[in-house]
């Protein structure tokens, strides 16, 4: 079959997070190459028109959408979907809508608590918010992934207003976009994946991020440098486990479940993996949904998938079958 795979333009020298993007799309030209695929990259870049005029060029009979930060900016992610769609084409991945909420986090935050998924309390930049005013709270960019703008210095005391706002006024000059703050939950990480199949989603193995020989006062969050940089402290001591005991059983049951239900809120398709942070107390919350989540051999996504005996081929497969079926006038 033939097929593009539309990604970012990436520029010479971009910083790590964005690079990626790159390096997933060859990967996934490589593993379709081995199913038998005519496999084309396509960076969507410039005007969508020119983007789209380009990728028609290729006459792709489907196209694997792996858009995530768009000329460098994480606020256009959702473009490619949703004119991809108005373009009628076959493609693989989130539609246009779950890819806008998703990755905007407060949209996808008040999607979660409306529908009574537990998400961390959290404050706009504006005041308006909800859950209890108990801090400390956790200043996030609105629009990024890749853990952008998460370092030591983004925990913002409980009960302090004006600190608060001062925080959420540098964290948005820093990253360049809005930033909210997330009642912060000291606990244990998890990531939980799930791939389309013929029978719906497929759960995929769960996998525990642990904070190793961290001191007392550190700050445990996957931040920038533990997803990036590969001679930080951070990056060489928060290994993922993919082996639990007996006793972490119903937890990951329940991580299990609340996973595949934002599947069926957001109307998910292809693959996509939920993060959670649990309690002291045991209690789950969801941070974000990731539609699309990076499918690089080394990212969770494929760590997941490894587990369950798939390799990037079979994944490709997978998706590919999703994206087919998801078609207009396809089987769904
Ligand atoms: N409310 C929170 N409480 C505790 N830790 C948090 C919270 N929100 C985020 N973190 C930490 O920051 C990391 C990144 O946050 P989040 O997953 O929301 O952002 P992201 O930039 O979209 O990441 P991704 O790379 O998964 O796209 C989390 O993996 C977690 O370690
Ligand atoms: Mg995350």
């Amino acid at each position: 079959m033939r097929l593009s795979l539309l990604h970012d333009a990436v520029p010479a020298g971009a910083p790590p997070d964005l690079a990626d993007n790159l390096a997933q799309a060859q990967q996934m030209a490589a593993a379709l190459a081995r199913l038998g695929h005519e496999a084309s990259l396509c960076a969507w870049q410039d005007s969508p028109a020119a983007s789209l005029a380009r990728l028609a060029a290729q006459r792709p009979q489907a196209v694997f959408n792996l858009v995530e930060t768009p000329l460098g900016r994480a606020s256009r992610i959702h473009a490619a979907p949703i004119f991809l769609e108005r373009a009628g084409l076959a493609f693989a991945g989130a539609g246009g809508r779950a890819m806008l909420i998703t990755s905007h986090k407060l949209l996808a935050k008040r999607a979660l608590a409306t529908a009574g998924l537990p998400t961390p309390a959290w404050r706009t930049m504006g005041g308006r918010g909800q859950g209890p005013e108990r801090g400390p709270w956790l200043i996030k960019a609105v629009w990024e992934h890749g853990s952008v703008g998460i370092d030591e210095n983004s925990l913002a005391p409980a009960h302090d207003p004006a600190r608060l706002s001062a925080a959420l006024a540098a964290k948005a000059a820093q990253v360049g976009g809005p930033c909210f703050a997330e009642a912060y939950v000291e606990g244990r990480e998890f990531n939980l994946a799930l791939l389309a199949g013929p029978n719906g989603p497929e759960l995929l193995p769960p996998a525990e991020i642990l904070f190793e020989g961290y001191s007392p006062g550190q700050l445990r969050v996957v931040g920038y440098r533990a997803k990036w940089e590969a001679g930080s402290f951070e990056y060489q001591h928060t290994p993922r486990r993919q082996e639990f005991p007996a006793a972490d059983q119903a937890l990951l049951g329940e991580l299990g479940g609340l996973a595949r239900r934002c599947w069926g809120l957001f109307g998910l398709r292809g693959w996509a993996r939920v993060d959670f942070r649990v309690d002291r107390a045991g209690r789950p919350f969801i941070l974000e949904v990731n539609a699309n989540p990076c499918l690089a051999a080394d990212a969770g996504f494929m760590a997941a998938a490894q587990r369950a005996g798939l390799d990037q081929a079979a994944v490709a497969g997978r998706i590919l079958a999703d994206a087919l079926a998801s078609a207009p006038g396809g089987r769904t």
